[in-house]
Parts: structure tokens; sequence; C-alpha cells
């Protein structure tokens, strides 16, 4: 099928990727001149794991363009994969979102298209960009756009770090359609996902056992729900289990083996239960934001998720008071942070708890070191005005520093040579923001270990 997409972040470039992957024509859209000819390279302009190598493989049905002249009349399918950042009030700003869809109207041709909102978007939002795109079209071609297109929603659920994985073999395919032959345009286009009928690429193979993939067909508002009940449901997870550490360390009971005890339980289920500084990224916060406050339009108080939202803003305040704590003075002391990105695997920064912690730190006087291992340039690219010093190593972090904070687990920071680092601490104070150390190893090494939960 022809497929077009507008905007190449995370989202529009991993859909476009994998489609073409999978055979489908592809044309990616971007405002941004740079980050197309970047693309036309075969450049991506963010850290992804072989996302590079998906361009490439998919290179002969890609193609990219600033134009929505070029992409929107010969395709079947329209992505709307525009940012939805933030808003002052916790609803999402929708402007690029409008731009798109009147951009898409304009430049509709006069086969049946079929425009799917892939951002995530307040419900609501699939019958507000069909009422732009046919305002737009009928502005255009001074006729109705009777039957030229329908709107359709496909959330995505993919991590950042893992999106070819989780975009290739999801664990079910969302389409939310008021017509059925709206879903069946879609049903075709992911058929060779829902089948799994593709060959695997070689750096990302198809996980075990994995038959077929399945489809959640339903209607617009039930699609649009679900993201936001998925992504807010994780982050309550995770919330949950940062508020039973705190009942942990004061009874003296083990997080690790609580979360591994109650994961056990298939009605829970391991995963994202993982205690620590808590979540940061581009998507919790904001669609737990835009949960409330579309609650709060419709008169219902939310108070679970608002309650999640509370104990997470706290994790990061009670990282900063466990140092407080131990050092008793943080004016003039030296903390070095391990890990800037909001998880391990990506260069993203947005709502990084290590952004939030280094604020907290200066403000109280302290001098902040930071090392992350693929995030540095971005870092110091998008965070200019934050006052800490960017070191080449975790060894560096270490040296002279009064404590060290771990904050983003990445691999490269499991087993470090404690023993060297903290011969050239200060103090060696160690405090696991994620529950990634093992607290003897540690203490061998001369270290007083300090964990959230402790
Ligand atoms: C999330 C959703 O998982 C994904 O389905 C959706 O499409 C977009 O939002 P992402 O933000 O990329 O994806 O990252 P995710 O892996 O979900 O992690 C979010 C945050 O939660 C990270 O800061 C991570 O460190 C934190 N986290 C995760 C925990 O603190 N504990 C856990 O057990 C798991």
């Amino acid at each position: 099928m022809n497929v077009s997409i507008i905007g190449t972040g995370y989202v529009g470039l991993t859909t476009g990727a994998c489609l073409a992957f999978l055979g489908h024509k592809v044309t990616c859209v971007d405002a941004d001149e740079r980050k197309i000819q970047a693309l036309e390279a075969g450049r991506v302009p963010f850290f992804e794991p072989h996302m590079e190598d998906l361009v490439a493989d998919a290179r002969c049905n890609l193609c990219f363009t600033t134009r929505y002249a070029d992409a929107i009349p010969k395709a079947d399918v329209v992505f709307i994969a525009v940012g939805t950042p933030p808003g002052p009030n916790g609803s999402p700003d929708l402007r690029y979102l409008e731009a798109a869809a009147r951009g898409i109207g304009q430049n509709l041709a006069d086969h049946f298209t079929v425009v799917v909102n892939k951002s995530t978007v307040p419900i609501g939002s699939g019958n507000w960009v069909g009422a732009l795109v046919r305002e737009a079209y009928e502005q255009a071609k001074g006729r109705k756009a009777n039957g030229a297109f329908a709107v359709a929603s496909n959330p995505e659920f993919l991590r950042e770090g893992s999106a070819i994985l989780d975009s290739l073999y999801p664990d079910r395919v969302v389409i939310g359609a008021d017509e059925p032959r709206t879903s069946e345009v879609l049903y075709t286009l992911y058929r060779p996902i829902l089948e799994q009928t593709f060959q695997a690429p070689a750096y990302q193979p198809r996980p075990d056992q994995l038959a077929a993939v399945p489809l959640i067909s339903t209607d617009l508002a039930s699609a649009e729900l679900i993201k936001y009940a998925a992504n807010a449901f994780l982050a309550l997870k995770i919330s949950y289990i940062n508020e039973i550490g705190q009942v942990a360390e004061k009874v003296g009971a083990d997080i690790r083996q609580i979360a591994r005890g109650i994961g056990l339980d298939a009605r829970i289920g391991p995963r994202f239960l993982q205690a620590g500084i808590g979540w940061g990224g581009s998507c919790f916060g904001k669609d737990t934001a835009a949960l409330v406050a579309t609650a709060a339009e419709y008169g219902v108080a939310a108070h679970i998720v608002k309650a999640a939202r509370e104990v997470n803003r706290l994790q990061r305040e009670r990282a900063v008071d466990k140092l407080l704590a131990e050092l008793k003075i943080l004016k003039g002391r030296t903390i070095g942070l391990l890990g800037l990105a909001f998880k391990p695997h990506t260069d993203d920064l947005r709502e990084a708890p290590a952004l939030d912690i280094a604020r907290k730190l200066i403000e109280r006087g302290a001098r902040v070191k930071v090392h992350d291992p693929v995030a540095m340039e971005r870092f110091r690219r998008e965070n200019a005005e934050l006052e800490v010093a960017c070191c080449a190593s975790a060894e560096d972090v270490a040296e002279d520093a009064d404590a060290i904070m771990l904050v983003t687990e990445w691999p490269d920071y499991a087993d470090l040579p404690w023993e060297k680092l903290g011969a050239s601490m200060r103090s060696r104070i160690l405090l696991d923001g994620r529950q990634l150390l093992d607290r003897e190893r540690l203490t061998r090494a001369g270290f007083k270990y300090i964990g959230l939960p402790d």
C-alpha cells in the first residue's frame, strides 16, 4: 500500500521504517528540513538501537520530504505522528496535530484515504481531526468531501529503546474506526504483523513462540482511551511498587523480593515493578496529566491517577533527602550522577529524573558532576543552562565526589570497578536510585550503600 507519515519522531519514523520493511511504499513528511536531509543521508536524528539498520534495509521503499503535496495525494493511508507536548494545564498542545490535519485536507486526492491518529491524542480527537480535514478539503477543492476520507485511531505502544521490537512484534494492534471499510484498510496494512508472515531482520529476531498478534478492532473513542488507560496503568504500577517500597523500608523488608513475590502472580505480572526514582520520559507524565484533565472535564476526579503522579514526584525528592540525611550538609559537597537519560538505551532527556535531581542538588548548594553512556551530547545541547560538570566516564564522576547517585540503570553501570572508583572519592557513599546494584558487593568495596527504598 502507499503510506504517508506526518512527523519523523520516535513514533513516526519507527512506524514508517517498519511498514517500509514489510513492503509498503512509505513517504515520511517532516517540516524540519535538516531532519529530512539527515534521513535522506541515512542518519537517524535520535539514538535508538538498530534504527539505522532498519532504515537502511527498508531504503528502497522509503522516501523523505518536507512537502505534503509529494506525500498525501498518492497515499492510501496517512498516519499523523506529530508531537503533542504537554500544555500549561495538563492538556496536550495540539497545534502540530491541527496543522497536520489541515495540510492533509488540502492535499487529499479523490480516492478513499484513511487518516490515522497515531499520536496520543485526547479522547474525541478523531472527530476533531475529521472536522479539520473536511474543512481544509472543502476550502481547497470547493466541494464536499463525501467519502474521500475517514479517520481512524491506531494508538502506538512502542517504548523508546525497544521501538523496533515493540513495533514488529507488538502485544496487540488496536484499530479504532467508526466504519468497517476503514478498519479493513488498516487490517490489510498490518496483516504481515498480525499474521507474522514477514522474514525477521537479523538484528531483531522474532520472539520465540510468537505466531500471531491479537487485533482489537473497536470504535474511535475506545481506541483513544485504551492508550491513556494503558499508560496510566503502567505508571501507577511503578508508583504502587514505590509506595510499597516506603513501607518495606520502614519494616525492614526487601523490595526486590517483594516485587518478585507479587510479580509471579500471573494476575499481577512481573514487569513495571522495578522500584526506584520513578518514571520519566515523554509519555507517562504527559498522558497521566491529560487523563486527569479529560476526566475533570467530565466531572470525574481520577483519584488513583493523581495519586500515582504525586508518588512519582515525591520519589525524586526522597532521593535528594536521603543524600541530605547521610551527608547532613549538601552545601559545598560534590555529588556525581550516573545516568541522565530517562531510561537506558535512549538519549531522550524529556522529564528525566536526573535533570530534576541535578536542579534540586544545585539549589541546595551542591556541585554536580554527570555522566551518561549516550546522552551527553544531547544533554549539552538541550540543557546548557544547568551548571554541572560533564564527565567522560563513571571514573571521572567519582573523582573527589562526596557521594554518587545512580539515576539510570544503564547496563554499563552494573559492574563498575567500585574499589577503584571509591579510592578516588572523598567519601564512599552510593545511592542506588534503581535497585540495580548488589549491596554486598558495594559494601565489600567499602561503600555505604543506600537503596531507594533502602
Ligand atoms: C511508555 C510506554 O511503555 C509505551 O507503551 C508508550 O507507547 C510510551 O510510553 P517509554 O516512555 O518509552 O514508553 O518508556 P518505558 O519503558 O515505559 O519507561 C518509562 C519510565 O518508567 C522510565 O523512566 C523507566 O525508568 C520507568 N520505569 C519503568 C520504572 O521506574 N520502573 C519500572 O519497573 C519500569
